[in-house]
């Protein structure tokens, strides 16, 4: 990882090093925090940070789902916190990650009287994926580990503890020699993989899992928005694993991954192997609507 010089830090600017907690702190025994992955992009204006009020509402929407209240800090100023700290660092483009999480002074599985905290940190962080992936394709396993059940872990909110789910997930595909997992929910329907959402393409047109299931990924409704006006058409369905191997074209979307095209699933080719022309065609538009390249969509940008 690479270190920049500050940290936002229950709120105040403190040196990277010292944005630290105490071992006892709750979050970090029960996984009792939110969080959030939200990116800034070089643009012709200077750095913008994309969809920022979506991440921040989705930031709170995840306090409120895990059940978190009285939050030390209201939108307004996380907003201006994620702001200052890309500006501090002086980052022209990097990833930030905003976190709520119960401190230290309280041990036990209930957070009554567990004090609440938040830092945000950001750092040039390139292609999650690798550049490799996102210009050729990554593979990926189906994985034998489900998504957890819409009722043990709540799929809108980016709660940490959920995060294992993925963590296992992810080792496991990485153990077998794969770049990622898709993973399938308890009815044995695709979900999403561990940290992005997924698209296929059938005949020219998108299909992607409804949200139902899924986090509702701000890259899944950028990819949406853009397809659609472009007239590409997309379907919101269930999806069964088979329909993966079938695929004219696949590619799943995040924050961290943005646009990476999926070449091979379980040994078997998608299409011919190779990132397909509706992937390639939202790849494109992304990266310019996320530069600033293209004004439909300038609103999404935020100047620092
Ligand atoms: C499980 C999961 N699905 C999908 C996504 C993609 O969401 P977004 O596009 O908002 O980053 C993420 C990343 O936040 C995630 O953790």
């Amino acid at each position: 990882m690479k270190e920049v010089e500050f940290i936002w830090f229950n709120g105040k600017i403190v040196p990277w090093k010292e944005a630290s907690v105490h071992f006892l702190t709750h979050s970090l025994h029960y996984g009792t925090a939110v969080f959030e992955g939200i990116r800034c992009y070089k643009t012709e204006k200077g750095p913008a940070i994309f969809r920022l009020e979506d991440h921040v509402e989705r930031l709170f929407n995840s306090a409120k789902i895990a059940g978190m209240k009285n939050l030390p800090y209201d939108k307004g100023q996380i907003i201006d916190a994620a702001k200052e700290v890309v500006k501090k660092n002086n980052l022209k483009e990097c990833y930030i990650r905003p976190l709520f999480f119960y401190g230290y002074g309280k041990m036990g599985l209930d957070t009554v009287g567990a004090k609440l905290e938040a830092g945000i940190a950001a750092w040039p962080w390139g292609a999650y994926l690798g550049e490799e992936g996102v210009k050729n394709g990554i593979r990926a396993k189906v994985s034998s580990i489900s998504r957890h059940h819409p009722n043990s872990v709540f799929s809108q909110a980016k709660i940490s503890g959920a995060y294992t789910n993925s963590t296992l997930a992810k080792m496991e595909a990485l153990d077998a020699g794969y770049d990622e997992a898709i993973m399938l929910d308890t009815n044995g329907l695709v979900a999403e993989c561990t940290g992005e959402n997924i698209f296929i393409v059938e005949k020219g047109k998108l299909l992607t899992p409804e949200r139902s299931n899924v986090l509702a990924g701000i890259t899944r409704d950028s990819v949406i928005k853009i397809a659609e006006d472009q007239g590409i058409h997309v379907s919101e369905c269930k999806i069964k694993r088979e329909m993966l191997y079938s695929a004219d074209e696949c590619f799943i979307t995040g924050t961290a991954a943005e646009i990476t095209p999926v070449r091979e699933i379980d040994n078997r080719l998608v299409g011919n192997g190779k990132p397909g022309q509706v992937t390639k065609k939202i790849q494109k538009l992304y990266y310019n609507v996320i530069h600033g390249r293209d004004k439909k969509f300038e609103k999404w940008l935020e100047l620092v």
